[in-house]
């Protein structure tokens, strides 16, 4: 196996991070913590999304962040879109990238955005396009690609028709959501041998929930079909409210950890992404799943 010389790491923790969170951390806090996620050497962070405040009342003050955080000229300050009205707030808010969602599976998009997969194609056809007028790149999400909280399986067929589609509209890449955190390398691997015969590795990321300890082995089997970026969220906070079952997504320090090891170039120091994981731990008021994190801390004690 020759493993890739660099690989890139996209943090979600400040938006897939608090929006499933009961604690409410201040606005002061998230740009203070957001700040410090600037300087680990990061090149991407999902900072917040502009969602309807009642469905999410965790990110209600999507705006004021984004308006208040330092931006670094070398991030890019993404945020999570649904609709129309989100993109208008987040042209307002100044975001670099615009990140659209939505499921494979019926179910769960209804639940999650309150449409029929059918009906949420030409709203975010619209979104797509105005970002794209806008000058903004645009990233899809696609949401329980290997299970679905409440279909289980989910048909390749299904994942196939929205990925085509999102394509089709204009998006510059796609991530592959295991929303619930059931996937296994091997079901990584299949899907993905099929998704790589109608797209190239370079357009996919992969967004690992690591609800059963999976997401680390499921990152390697994803490597070895080609893939080289990778949502993380730093301390291993997340999950998704209108997914019954979901926990955090693979720690993104855990990812660091295991990828420079290997000798794979990351860009990003563990240092610095520790302090950001200590900030907000502290900040949550709990103990988060990053291994590292915990690591870290006992060593010190
Ligand atoms: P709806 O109730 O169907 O919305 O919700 P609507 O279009 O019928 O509008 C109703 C009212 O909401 C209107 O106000 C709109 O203006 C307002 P009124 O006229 O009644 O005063 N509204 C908004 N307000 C603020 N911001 C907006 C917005 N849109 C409409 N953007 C909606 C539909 C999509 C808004 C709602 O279902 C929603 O906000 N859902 C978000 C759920 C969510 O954020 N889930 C978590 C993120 S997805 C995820 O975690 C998965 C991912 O991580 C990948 C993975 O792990 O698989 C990405
Ligand atoms: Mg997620």
């Amino acid at each position: 196996m020759k493993w890739p010389d660099s690989v890139t790491l996209k943090e979600v923790g400040p938006r897939d991070g608090l929006q499933n969170e009961k604690k409410v951390i201040t606005t002061e806090d998230k740009v203070a913590w957001i700040n410090l996620l600037s300087k680990t050497g990061l090149t991407y962070i999902e900072i917040t999304s502009f969602v309807h405040p009642k469905w999410i009342p965790t990110l209600a003050d999507a705006m004021e962040v984004a308006k208040a955080i330092e931006r670094r000229k070398e991030v890019t300050y993404a945020a999570l879109i649904p609709n129309q009205r989100g993109l208008e707030n987040a042209l307002e808010a100044n975001i670099d990238e615009i990140a659209v969602f939505m499921s494979a599976s019926e179910t769960h998009n209804l639940k999650n955005i309150n449409k029929s997969i059918n009906e949420t194609f030409p709203v975010l056809r619209k979104v797509v396009q105005d970002s794209i007028h806008s000058r903004k790149k645009v990233r899809g999400y696609l949401s329980t690609v290997f299970g679905c909280p409440y279909e289980g399986a989910v048909e390749i067929d299904n994942i196939l028709r929205v990925s085509d589609t999102l394509f089709e509209m204009g998006i510059d890449e796609l991530s592959l959501g295991d929303t619930i955190g059931v996937a296994n390398p091997k079901q990584v691997q299949e899907v993905l041998e099929i998704l790589l015969k109608r797209f190239p590795s370079t357009k996919i990321a992969m967004h690992f929930h690591d609800t059963h300890g999976t997401a680390l082995a499921n990152v390697l089997a994803a490597i070895e079909m080609g893939i080289t970026t990778f949502d993380g969220s730093i301390g291993g906070i997340g999950g998704c409210p209108y997914a019954p079952g979901a926990s955090g997504n693979v720690a993104t320090e855990d990812l660091l950890y295991m990828l420079s090891n290997m000798g794979i170039e990351v860009g990003v120091q563990l240092s610095d992404m520790l302090s950001a994981a200590k900030y907000i731990q502290k900040k949550l008021g709990r103990a988060l799943p990053s291994h590292n994190l915990q690591a870290a801390l006992a060593v010190k004690e």
